[in-house]
């Protein structure tokens, strides 16, 4: 059912309508950079699951389709496997390659529905490096024990490659006006589609049964302090992900500016620190600004 018209004719749709097109939403693309790269090594004579993992690890499309394949075909495993390098050897390089084949590329799909130019390659680099620093703000607290804070970081805004990907037309409306609004993204994403990223991406995710950490991360990532459980790692993505936004490195796609102070006030430093001891904040905020530094080189060489 359709609920109501925008100007330019997108109509936002009731929530049967976004399950219907989520069904048929195909596998979710790749970055071009990242596939060549793949399957460049795919194809030497000389490969290793370490390499394979380090590019599939820049890819949140690429890593959720791991992820799910792995643990589809071995569904008997007593724990999900929750490391992409144990996906990798698990799977094999024969089956990596036909998931690389068949992975549709965001720039092309871009180009063939005339869609907004959305800039893909610095919304990779959001991903990633908030990825990067999920894993510096957990460090903070607690050693991860897997990567799956890497994962939940890398995945936190898959709901915007869903919504390009299976809503391109609202996704064109919703960045022609995100380009120029004081309104926040979310406000505007539910205004035109009838729903956000945050609760999108984790639909997208639940249906396609991947591990809860990943779900959570996609539906709480902006409000980590409602999260049913994960909440430290959830508060981490949270913080990493306004560090990026202050800092300007990549693009969210959200441009509304992100101050110092909105950092400092999130609500996930609360559920890192919960006794408000001050001192170890400053501490920690001190060696985030320092990985900050280092990241735009980082994340320049990675796509
Ligand atoms: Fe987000
Ligand atoms: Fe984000």
């Amino acid at each position: 059912m359709i609920v109501s018209s925008t100007q330019s004719g997108v109509s936002q749709l009731d929530s049967a309508e976004i399950d219907s097109r989520l069904e048929k939403c195909p596998s979710l693309p790749s970055l071009s950079s990242i596939n060549k790269a793949l399957q460049g090594l795919l194809f030497a004579e000389q490969r290793y699951a370490a390499q394979i993992s380090e590019i599939i690890r820049r890819d949140p499309s690429l890593t959720a389709r791991l992820l799910r394949l792995v643990n589809s075909v071995y569904y008997g495993l007593s724990t999900p496997v929750n490391n992409i390098e144990e996906a990798v050897f698990y799977l094999g390089v024969r089956q990596i390659r036909q998931l690389t084949m068949v992975t549709p590329i965001i720039e092309d799909f871009q180009r063939l529905s005339c869609q907004c130019s959305f800039p893909w390659r610095e919304f990779w680099q959001h991903c990633i490096g908030t990825a990067i620093l999920t894993r510096e703000v957990v460090n903070l607290v607690q050693s991860p024990p897997d990567d799956s804070d890497y994962i939940a970081g890398l995945v936190h805004d898959v709901g915007k490659i869903v919504m390009a990907w299976g809503f391109p037309d609202h996704f064109a409306e919703i960045h022609r006006r995100a380009a120029h609004a004081t309104q926040a993204l979310s406000d505007i994403e539910t205004e035109i589609l009838g729903i956000d990223h945050s609760q999108l991406g984790a639909l997208y995710l639940q249906r396609h049964q991947l591990p809860d950490l990943m779900i959570r991360s996609a539906r709480f990532h902006h409000h980590p302090e409602q999260a049913d459980g994960d909440e430290l790692i959830i508060a981490s993505v949270q913080i990493a992900d306004l560090l990026m936004r202050n800092a300007r490195i990549g693009c969210s796609g959200n441009f509304i500016e992100v101050t110092r102070e909105q950092c400092l006030a999130a609500s996930g430093w609360r559920v890192l620190f919960p006794d408000q001891a001050s001192a170890e904040q400053t501490i920690a905020r001190a060696s985030l600004d320092r990985c900050l530094e280092r990241l735009p080189s980082v994340l320049e060489g990675l796509v």
